[in-house]
């Protein structure tokens, strides 16, 4: 099944069962600051989930373009994406559980739909947490069809829960539908989440139930709504039978591009192999952010920094092809022809894609001159030294200078025998991170004054920040930070002053973890490794490729506090003292204020 074909079965599904079928919308979400693109179907969707009344009727379908750059470090393995596509139909206060399941499955098994046969289908449900109650309901629903109990999942919320990206909104429990990759599930209790890892999710059912709002809370949602995820691109590798999203029809001509341009064929060298799925995948994402109609252009912030580093990233793989590099325009023209029956904007905008891709590529490519004649001009010298080692300190000159990344100064070092002090590098680029912060004021105070208290104030604000989620919420964000020798003030985002309960609660969590005399670890990685390790990292704030992060814990798996910060802190909690709220007040609206003491 091609994924034109599975877009069109779908929508004539829906279409068939009384749903509207309505226009994606941009991937730049509108009056949206929680998110940079729009990452689910349901996103554009969102008031009327809160209750709107939407146009079209209370059954809707469509197909969104959407874009997740959580994992984008992981793209070049058989499986991530950065740009996808994914169905979805709705309910708005019309179906709820029995319908949106009894759809699920007509569509899955039906001989004149998907007909994929019932052994191969597993399916997970809610298995409840706090004030929600485990969703039998929807089980039973599943085995009334015919999903046998033994292929059927209860987990938890970590696995059956879905919202949006940002923090608040419209969510609830959710019941998912897996397929077997394999030739038949390997044991009699062999289901979704096995560690025979052969089943892989192809639908999501969510069931909207509750708003989560800025103070965390679940609020019930006036009416119940139904929200449902199909990603194109991997449905159509699962049902292929394909081991990897890179050998569908989907991504078949756009490779041949790549292998045309480099001079190269994909599958005979796992380096280059990797290479061509980075292209491939970046120049899908960034054809269709450019081809918007929202005109995102590379930038240094926002929407347009991700397009900046998916477009000079293409760019450093094609070198790695050939040496030269390759154009990326014709990659881009192929998504365009590919797409745009699906995407008309990807033709009405097709001279503006391609003006702005050889723009910003001819940037980068000057960026890339200018640093590699510095080098040359470094190397000589370079060569002298016995051990070879280029120090990491000139290799942030070349960075800082001319913007050179570090990874073609290894290259380039690397190609006349010598290694970069990656440690060094990573030092400098800290050190110019935290001294940028502090200038631009987000740090005020903060890291100006590094005494002993002030670094004892630095540590007690990460278990601080850590306490007010762990009791208010995970909506609690730092807003501000201000340190001196005498004391902490955290401004932080809750919209309503604390109780004298949670006030004692937070201050007792601190003290806690001050009695545990936990170690306070250090580490450098990617922004996005830092995040997906369950590091805290403060909204809005641009970091760097590398990043420090400060965890405070039995060890940096298993730890109370985890945060991306430029340090310094203390070794052991266990020398900070007692720690007193002096006070709760509110800083401006939606924003409060600590005051707190170690003594
Ligand atoms: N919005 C749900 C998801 O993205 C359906 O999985």
């Amino acid at each position: 099944m091609t994924a034109d074909e599975l877009r069109s079965k779908y929508i004539n599904f829906f279409v068939s069962k009384g749903h509207a079928q309505i226009q994606g919308k941009s991937l730049l979400p509108e009056n949206d600051p929680t998110v940079l693109f729009t990452t689910a179907g349901m996103h554009p969707l969102v008031p009327y989930l809160l209750g709107q009344e939407h146009p079209a009727g209370k059954r809707l379908v469509n197909f969104q373009k959407c874009i997740r750059t959580g994992d984008i470090d992981s793209v070049g393995d058989p499986s991530h994406l950065t740009f996808f596509q994914m169905l979805g139909n709705w309910s708005l206060g019309d179906y709820f559980k029995e319908t949106a399941i009894e759809m699920s499955f007509e569509f899955l098994t039906s001989p004149q739909w998907l007909n994929i046969p019932i052994e191969k289908l597993g399916v997970t449900v809610f298995a409840g947490e706090g004030e929600v109650p485990r969703d039998n309901e929807s089980a039973e629903i599943w085995k009334k069809l015919g999903i046998p109990e033994n292929r059927i999942a209860f987990l938890p919320r970590a696995d059956n829960w879905w919202g949006p990206a940002g923090t608040t909104g419209p969510c609830g429990p959710d019941t998912e539908m897996f397929f077997y990759t394999g030739d038949a599930p390997c044991g009699p209790d062999c289901k979704p989440g096995c560690s025979c890892k052969k089943w892989l999710e192809i639908w999501n059912d969510v069931f909207m139930q509750y708003n989560k709002n800025s103070n965390g809370a679940y609020e019930p949602l006036a009416r119940k709504c139904v929200d449902t995820g199909m990603g194109i691109e991997r449905t159509v590798t699962v049902l292929n039978g394909k081991a990897s999203v890179y050998d569908t029809d989907i991504f078949a001509p756009v490779i041949s591009a790549i292998e045309q341009a480099g001079g190269c064929k994909y599958g005979q060298d796992g380096e280059k192999d990797y290479s061509i799925r980075i292209i491939a995948d970046h120049v899908r994402s960034a054809t269709f952010i450019l081809g918007d109609p929202k005109a995102v252009t590379p930038s240094n912030v926002g929407a347009g920094y991700v397009l900046r580093r998916l477009i000079r990233r293409a760019v450093r793989h094609g070198r790695k092809l050939n040496g030269e590099g390759i154009s990326l325009s014709p990659v881009a023209q192929v998504v365009a022809e590919q797409l745009k029956g699906a995407y008309p904007e990807l033709e009405q905008n097709r001279e503006f894609i391609m003006n702005e891709l050889g723009k910003e590529e001819a940037k980068f490519l000057e960026t890339l001159q200018k640093g590699e004649h510095e080098f040359e001009k470094l190397l000589p010298n370079l060569l002298k030294d016995p051990r070879k080692i280029m120090s990491g300190r000139l290799a942030f000159k070349l960075y800082d200078t001319y913007g050179f990344p570090i990874e073609l100064t290894e290259e380039l070092a690397g190609e006349s025998g010598m290694k970069v002090n990656k440690e060094e590098f990573d030092e400098a680029f800290q050190k110019h991170q935290e001294l940028s912060r502090s200038q631009s004021g987000s740090f005020k105070g903060g890291l100006g004054d590094q005494g002993e208290m002030a670094v004892k104030y630095h540590t007690a604000t990460h278990i601080l920040h850590k306490a007010l989620r762990t009791v208010l919420g995970e909506h609690v964000a730092q807003k501000g930070s201000n340190i001196t020798a005498e004391r902490l003030r955290f401004d932080f985002t809750h919209g309503a002053p604390m109780t004298q309960e949670e006030v004692s609660k937070v201050q007792e969590i601190v003290n806690e973890q001050i009695k545990r005399d936990f170690p306070v670890f250090m580490e450098t990685m990617s922004l996005d490794e830092a995040k997906s390790a369950g590091a805290i990292a403060l909204f809005g704030e641009k970091y760097e490729s590398v990043v420090k992060v400060f965890t405070i814990g039995n060890s940096t798996t298993d730890f109370f506090s985890k945060e991306v910060c430029g340090g310094p802190h203390v070794e052991k909690t266990g020398t900070l003292g007692k720690f007193t709220i002096q006070k709760e007040q509110s800083s401006s609206a939606g924003v409060r204020r600590i005051r707190a003491v170690l003594q």
